[in-house]
């Protein structure tokens, strides 16, 4: 049986260099996250979709089909979740500050003003128990925003709400430099945000 190959995953290229984030994320665990971390979930992804066109086309007969799409919601959303996250920083001195268009008259509308989302939106990000994401995310049927919290790489994921905003809370973010102090490292993340990139994201969805 003649069937199509499945779509291969691609590790994008940083948008800065490596030591772009400094002094609040540093050239090592820049380094790690990406070429180690990051990287791993877009090469499982691609040999995991490689497992699947197997079942698919019969070649591979003994498996686990609810483990294979665990794992490859796992690292699919690995890969597209750091991405994002990549993007959604800026070198340090261009990012940071409050956001300005029509994401800033949304966080006005919603949360009454920028310093109060900024609370919040730490506190989600404080109130992750161990491994996750915090995110800002779009509601279209709402015109809304929404914050997430995600656990591991899929746990509370709620569909179809693009992401604007995205904060990577596993240890591997943060611990080379800030150890155990994961909320000093969401209070400086706030000072590499890239709200230009916050803004387009949602843009796209208006
Ligand atoms: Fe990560």
């Amino acid at each position: 049986m003649e069937i199509e190959g499945l779509h291969k995953y691609e590790l994008r290229p940083l948008p800065y260099s490596m030591d772009a984030l400094e002094p609040y994320i540093s050239k090592d665990i820049v380094d790690v996250h990406y070429n180690g971390h990051h990287k791993g979930y877009v090469n499982t992804a691609n040999t995991l979709m490689d497992r699947l066109n197997g079942i698919i086309k019969g070649d591979v007969t003994s498996y686990d089909l609810h483990g294979v799409l665990r794992a490859i919601t796992f690292n699919i959303n690995g890969a597209k979740l750091h991405e994002a996250y990549w993007n959604n920083m800026a070198p340090s001195g261009k990012g940071g500050g409050t956001p300005g268009g029509k994401l800033a008259d949304l966080i006005n509308k919603q949360y009454g003003s920028f310093d109060r989302f900024k609370k919040l939106f730490t506190e989600a990000a404080n109130s992750n128990p161990g491994t996750g994401w915090a995110l800002l995310v779009y509601d279209r049927e709402n015109s809304n925003l929404q914050i997430l919290t995600i656990e591991n790489h899929f746990m509370n994921h709620i569909a179809e709400m693009p992401t604007i905003l995205i904060l990577d809370e596993f240890e591997h973010a943060y611990y080379l430099q800030y150890k155990n102090k994961r909320a000093d490292y969401v209070a400086n993340w706030w000072n590499l945000v890239n709200w230009d990139d916050a803004e387009k994201r949602l843009e796209k969805e208006l």
